[in-house]
């Protein structure tokens, strides 16, 4: 049984891997705003979930960690999957700072948090689900694609310096094309069913992989944005 932490649990991808991991066996830690949530989650295992209700962006998130790692009685996997982003025409930089603020700033305290906690033990696993448009810029929303690109990148680097530490330290960067939520919008294509979608993260989790992109033949969309010429991907981006 391990004990695992899921920042932004309450609905979509975050929700149904505290499902899939308590139905293993597992307990889980499921946080996000919205009580009423994860009350119901929580009434679906009732020993195998515990909650917190907190904003991730808020001064208090790292007090409210701690005491969520307490109550699981320490720690195995922490997985970032809080996030925020908006299509927009006009660059509202309101919009713009909250988008940031959840994609980047609270995914550091929250990491670095783990990162800490990890270390000090000797082991864990850290995971992020980061985004395929953080392959590239895009004009839809500028803010949400580097926020993305920002955590992938963040966890390349956190992947070589926990290799050269030699510590069962584990780092997976988690890139999901369009999954079925609501999060998901405008034009979409290759939507993946969320249950799917959270099988396969948790394989690519079990696996230790470093990158997976979900569902797996993202990947070629993945390579396709990193390849196209900047003068073909600046006329459709
Ligand atoms: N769906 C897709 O097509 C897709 C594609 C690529 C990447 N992703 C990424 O996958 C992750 C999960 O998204 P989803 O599709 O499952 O959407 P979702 O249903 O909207 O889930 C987002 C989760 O983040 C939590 N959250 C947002 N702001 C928060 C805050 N300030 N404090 C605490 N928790 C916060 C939400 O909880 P509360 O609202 O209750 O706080 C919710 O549990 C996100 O990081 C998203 O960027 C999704």
């Amino acid at each position: 049984m391990q004990k695992i932490l899921i920042i932004g649990a309450t609905s979509g991808i975050g929700r149904e891997l505290g499902r899939q991991y308590a139905a293993a066996g597992h307990l889980v830690g499921a946080t996000g705003r919205r009580q009423e949530m994860l009350d119901s989650l929580q009434q679906e295992y009732p020993d195998r979930i515990i909650t917190a209700c907190y904003d991730a962006t808020g001064s208090q998130a790292t007090t409210h960690l701690d005491a969520m790692v307490q109550k699981l009685g320490g720690l195995d996997l922490l997985i970032y999957n809080a996030g925020w982003g908006e299509p927009m025409e006009a660059l509202d930089p309101a919009v713009n700072l909250a988008t940031t603020d959840i994609n980047v700033n609270a995914f550091l305290t929250a990491i670095l948090y783990g990162w800490q906690y990890f270390v000090t033990q000797g082991h864990g696993h850290l995971v992020t689900i980061s985004s395929i448009a953080g392959n590239r810029g895009n004009r839809h929303s500028p803010s949400y694609s580097a926020a993305k690109a920002f955590q992938s990148i963040y966890f390349e680097g956190l992947y070589i310096k926990a290799k050269k530490m030699k510590i069962p330290l584990y780092i997976t960067d988690i890139q999901p094309g369009f999954v079925d939520t609501k999060m998901a919008k405008g034009p979409k294509f290759w939507v993946a069913p969320v249950e799917k979608a959270a099988r396969q993260i948790i394989r690519a989790i079990g696996h230790k992989r470093r990158l997976a992109y979900i569902t797996r033949r993202w990947w070629l969309v993945a390579k396709l944005f990193r390849w196209i010429p900047g003068w073909i991907y600046y006329r459709i981006g």
